[in-house]
């Protein structure tokens, strides 16, 4: 199928998929984005595409969205905080995995064969050898990366039985604003880092806790493989292009191949902010990894992605737009 438009973008009023969407409209496609607005928000959304606020837990939701015609599903809604995640699993079971379920089996029964689904190096669990790459072993030490294993699973069995074609994208650490600086919703109550050095600087946090210093790395803080939005925005209409041209599914890490450590995101944030953005070393947070970055090798030969906004200066200089005005 070559003339595919309509594009149906569940949890497109998200912090990723919103860029997704952004994207999908400047490319000329036909966007909805299918949304409960549970944590996505309505200053996300890209005026071009129609909106319909549901839950993919609710199947008259899906219904009334799959009335319409839809040729490729992008699929971001989840809850995705880790530590959460192993105090309240049954939550995560059923938005991440009763939700993904139900939206599968609605596909089938409108025969959509295409998804490109928002997975997670979470999948991976504790490195056992750097750079990760697609082969290492998939042992998630967290509920939350189980249940995206558990997603990955189901697709791979779709794909065998129902010839669904699937990109499974494991984002390493998600971060950074549109480059075009079209999406400025900030996230509430963030648990990641880059967004938390933001609200420090921004004075709506008092100071950044750092979680340890003590690892076995150069300034011992725990580095990641941080990679912008924008560049997870690219990878993503790249991989439902693979999909539909090659008719194959493909499981890819979205990441940079280098990381970055806690001190060095935050002496960037001081530098090009001019803000002190006060610290403190506390205690390490238990499951913290001291090192995790892609071997994303995979993904630029399938795909011909790399990524290219997501140097530190780059990913904190477009959260200074949205933070700092
Ligand atoms: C990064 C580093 C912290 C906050 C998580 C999920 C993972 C994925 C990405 C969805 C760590 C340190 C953080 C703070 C700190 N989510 N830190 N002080 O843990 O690598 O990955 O987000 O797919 O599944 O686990 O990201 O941003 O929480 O932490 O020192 O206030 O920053 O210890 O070393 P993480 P993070």
């Amino acid at each position: 199928m070559s003339n595919f438009k309509q594009i149906l973008v569940v949890g497109g009023a998200g912090y990723i998929g919103s860029h997704i969407v952004h994207d999908l409209c400047d490319a000329g496609y036909s966007v909805t984005i299918f949304d409960n607005l549970s944590t996505g928000l309505i200053e996300n959304l890209d005026p071009r595409a129609e909106f319909f606020q549901g839950d993919i837990l609710q199947l008259p939701d899906l219904q009334k969205a799959f009335s319409k015609p839809v040729d490729v599903v992008f699929h971001f809604a989840a809850l995705k905080a880790a530590g959460e995640s192993m105090l309240i699993p049954e939550k995560f079971s059923t938005n991440n995995i009763t939700g993904t379920i139900n939206l599968l089996n609605i596909m089938q029964a409108h025969a959509v064969k295409y998804i490109v689904f928002s997975s997670s190096a979470a999948v991976y669990g504790n490195p056992q050898y750097l750079p990760i790459d697609e082969k290492h072993p998939l042992q998630p030490i967290n509920y939350y990366g189980y249940t995206k294993l558990v997603i990955e699973q189901v697709l791979d069995w779709y794909d065998r039985l129902k010839g669904l074609r699937y990109a499974a994208l494991r984002y390493f650490n998600a971060t950074g604003y549109d480059v075009k600086g079209r999406i400025r919703g900030k996230e509430k109550n963030p648990g990641n880092l880059s967004p938390i050095i933001m609200e420090v600087a921004a004075g709506t946090r008092p100071i950044l806790q750092v979680f340890g210093d003590d690892y076995h790395t150069p300034d011992g803080t725990c580095i990641r493989d941080y990679i912008h939005v924008s560049d997870l925005a690219e990878a993503h209409l790249l991989a439902m292009n693979y999909l539909v041209e090659k008719e194959k599914s493909l499981i890819v890490n979205l990441g940079t191949g280098r990381g970055y450590s806690v001190l060095e995101m935050l002496e960037t944030a001081r530098k090009i902010s001019g803000l002190p953005i006060p610290h403190t070393i506390g205690p390490r947070r238990p499951g913290d990894p001291p090192e995790l970055y892609a071997d994303c090798q995979l993904a630029a030969k399938l795909l011909q992605w790399k990524a290219k906004y997501s140097s530190v200066e780059q990913i904190i200089e477009s959260m200074c737009h949205v933070y700092l005005g």
